[in-house]
């Protein structure tokens, strides 16, 4: 399966590709998570991610794209399938994703697009915590870890991540809706949109979705 997940920040679209991947056993590209890790590393490439991932901006689309075909051109498990979350945020990446799975004979299967109201995705995102060490995600209040402060799965340090404060919050919504909305309709026309109600609880929203995939 190829899926791209789309969906406001906070709707559960990382939380749901965690809950999907072993199931289908399907690569999880996160360009987010990809972007923090060249940040956590210092690279020319992360340092200049930081300056628009910290102000609620979008990396410029060229970056962004270079780092995918990159990834979905080199890596053998992509045949396997995989769910890319976080990409495409513009019409242009949308394009280009076309371009490159078209070079690859990888054409796309679905687009999940998780659909949660303003007030649920502020919740979601003030209260969010992620694992330094293995990227696992927690909510302080729907889904707290069993000690404060520390991974259930790893031991390691939970953190807020930089752009989840109440300003750059609303910065991203914004961005949300006037560069990325627009590429539902996209997908709509070339019959590929799946809706999914994210307001829901995780676990509900992740078995509605295997039984989407599972007829
Ligand atoms: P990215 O990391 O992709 O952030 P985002 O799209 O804003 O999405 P989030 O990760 O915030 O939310 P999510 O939908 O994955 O929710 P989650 O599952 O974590 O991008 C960050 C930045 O990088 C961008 O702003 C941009 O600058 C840059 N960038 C990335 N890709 C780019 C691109 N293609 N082009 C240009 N720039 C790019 O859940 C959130 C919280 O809610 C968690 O605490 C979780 O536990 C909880 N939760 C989740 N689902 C549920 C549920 N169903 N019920 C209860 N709680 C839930």
């Amino acid at each position: 399966m190829k899926i791209v997940l789309l969906g406001p920040p906070g709707a559960g679209k990382g939380t749901l590709a965690k809950g999907l991947k072993d199931h289908f056993n399907l690569m999880h590209i996160s360009t987010g998570d990809m972007l923090r890790e060249e940040m956590k590393n210092g690279t020319d490439l992360g340092k200049e991610a930081k300056k628009h991932i910290e102000s609620g901006g979008l990396v410029p689309d060229e970056i962004v794209t270079k780092m995918v075909e990159n990834k979905l051109s080199n890596d053998k498990n992509v045949k396997n399938g995989f769910m890319l979350d976080g990409f495409p945020r513009t019409r242009t990446q949308a394009e280009d994703l076309d371009k490159i799975l078209k070079k690859i004979n990888l054409p796309l299967d679905c687009v999940l697009s998780l659909e949660a109201s303003l007030k649920i995705v502020l919740e979601r995102l003030t209260g969010r915590r992620v694992c330094r060490a293995c990227g696992a995600l927690y909510h302080i209040k729907n889904m707290p870890s069993k000690k404060e402060g520390v991974c259930d799965k790893c031991g390691g340090e939970l953190y807020q991540r930089a752009d989840d404060n109440e300003k750059t919050i609303k910065n991203r919504m914004e961005v949300y809706t006037e560069s990325t909305e627009p590429i539902i309709d996209y997908y709509k026309k070339q019959g590929l949109i799946k809706t999914l109600d994210a307001n829901k609880e995780a676990e509900e929203v992740r078995d509605f979705t295997i039984k989407l995939f599972n007829g």
